[in-house]
């Protein structure tokens, strides 16, 4: 009875069928040092979703680098019987972003390696690579499992986790794309040591930005150890890597809004200016970069409304500088920047709400903000 009368209220001039349904998603993240151990992280996953073939598809930079992983992963797929594509190498950064020659190179490797939907696409490079296989996975037979293996500081604290896949289009980040989590989240701490010390460093502005919307604790961590994050000490790094991922992960899974329906982004903080500032500069700012700067200029707007105290202000900044992060650039003088507040309130959709901040790990929402305010923060960070 009570399913009949939630499902259909019929008159002389219409039907409305209303019939609710769920679907359950478990978001998984192995941390290791050998994911192609035989037993290891990535026998694991394939024991769960007993793919019928493995197309892995790694970043240029990432295989250059690391010219035995194809003849690991070779190894690994004979000692486990699976049944293994050759891998296929695509261009990484941001540039692979940019236009639809990666997604059609995925896609044809993925036609004619004749991938199924029980088949997995493994993607291991940075979060530009991750963000592409992704996509391309997510739009081959509507949906072929994805496993993420992130290889950079920002990919392994942040994008990994996300449940978000793109490209850029009509220089705008992450136009076009899909909401589509990963089968499993694989971070193999051992790719990093070839990252080059410019993304090392820009990855960990994700961590300083998650850390200032949820968590003091991993604040002052990042705080007390950036003289060890900047000189790479691996354990420090993988602590606080693994603590920006984790709250990364439980925003999506127990957030309340895992595909972004709400009006509030609270992952993007700092990330208005920060996407318009990409483009601004022909992409020659990292990702990680103009998150920095951006996090500079929201906790100097949340300072001149007077949420936050001069204090704090200061410290963040300083701790931004001690990570050899930057704070300004010229671009932040270009008069398109406030056009980034319309880009990112039509992104998201409904009405305009950033996130400012009142102190460390407490957000506070704003829905509108004013010009003088705006150039006042810019000026100040100039
Ligand atoms: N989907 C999401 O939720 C989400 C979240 C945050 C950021 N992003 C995206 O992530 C991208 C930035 O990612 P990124 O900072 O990882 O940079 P990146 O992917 O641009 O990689 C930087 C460079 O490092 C190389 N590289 C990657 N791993 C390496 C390794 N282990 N050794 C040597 N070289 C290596 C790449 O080939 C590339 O040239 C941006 O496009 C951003 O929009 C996506
Ligand atoms: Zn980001």
């Amino acid at each position: 009875m009570r399913n009949r009368k939630r499902l259909s209220s019929v008159s002389d001039t219409q039907h409305h069928l209303n019939s609710p349904f769920t679907v359950e998603w478990n978001h998984q993240l192995f941390n290791t040092d050998s994911a192609f151990d035989v037993g290891g992280a990535f026998s694991e996953v394939c024991n769960a979703l007993s793919p019928v073939k493995v197309l892995p598809v790694i970043d240029k930079g990432v295989h250059q680098s690391h010219p035995e992983l194809v003849q690991r992963m070779e190894k690994w797929s004979q000692s486990t019987n699976t049944n293994c594509c050759d891998p296929l190498i695509i261009e990484g950064g941001e540039a692979s972003k940019n236009n639809f020659t990666t997604i059609e190179l995925i896609l044809e490797s993925i036609h004619k390696e004749h991938l199924c939907r029980k088949s997995c696409v493994l993607a291991i490079g940075g979060g530009a690579a991750l963000d592409v296989i992704g996509f391309a996975a997510s739009i081959a037979h509507r949906g072929i499992p994805l496993v993420r293996m992130p290889t950079t500081t920002l990919s392994a604290c942040d994008s990994g986790l996300g449940v978000k896949n793109g490209i850029n289009y009509f220089g705008k980040k992450n136009f076009i794309g899909v909401f589509d989590p990963p089968f499993a989240v694989i971070n193999d701490f051992s790719f990093l040591s070839t990252l080059d010390d410019r993304h090392w460093r820009s990855g960990l502005s994700e961590a300083v930005k998650v850390a200032l919307i949820k968590d003091k604790n991993l604040f002052d961590d990042i705080e007390s150890q950036s003289k060890q994050l900047i000189a790479r000490e691996i354990d420090v790094a993988k602590r606080i890597i693994l603590h920006s991922a984790e709250l990364h992960l439980l925003h999506i899974t127990t957030g309340g809004d895992p595909f972004e329906k709400h009006e509030s982004r609270p992952l993007d903080f700092g990330h208005w200016s920060a996407h318009k500032l990409e483009p601004l500069t022909d992409f020659t700012l990292t990702h990680g970069e103009a998150v920095s700067i951006g996090l500079a200029l929201d906790v100097t707007i949340s300072k001149l409304l007077g949420f936050l105290n001069e204090q704090t202000h200061a410290r963040i900044l300083s701790l931004l500088k001690a990570l050899h992060l930057p704070t300004s650039h010229p671009a932040l003088a270009n008069p398109e920047l406030v056009n980034g507040l319309e880009e990112f309130r039509e992104h998201i959709g409904g009405k305009l709400t950033l996130l400012m901040i009142e102190g460390i790990g407490t957000p506070r929402e704003i829905h509108e903000l004013d010009s003088t305010t705006l150039r006042q923060a810019i000026e100040e960070l100039m």
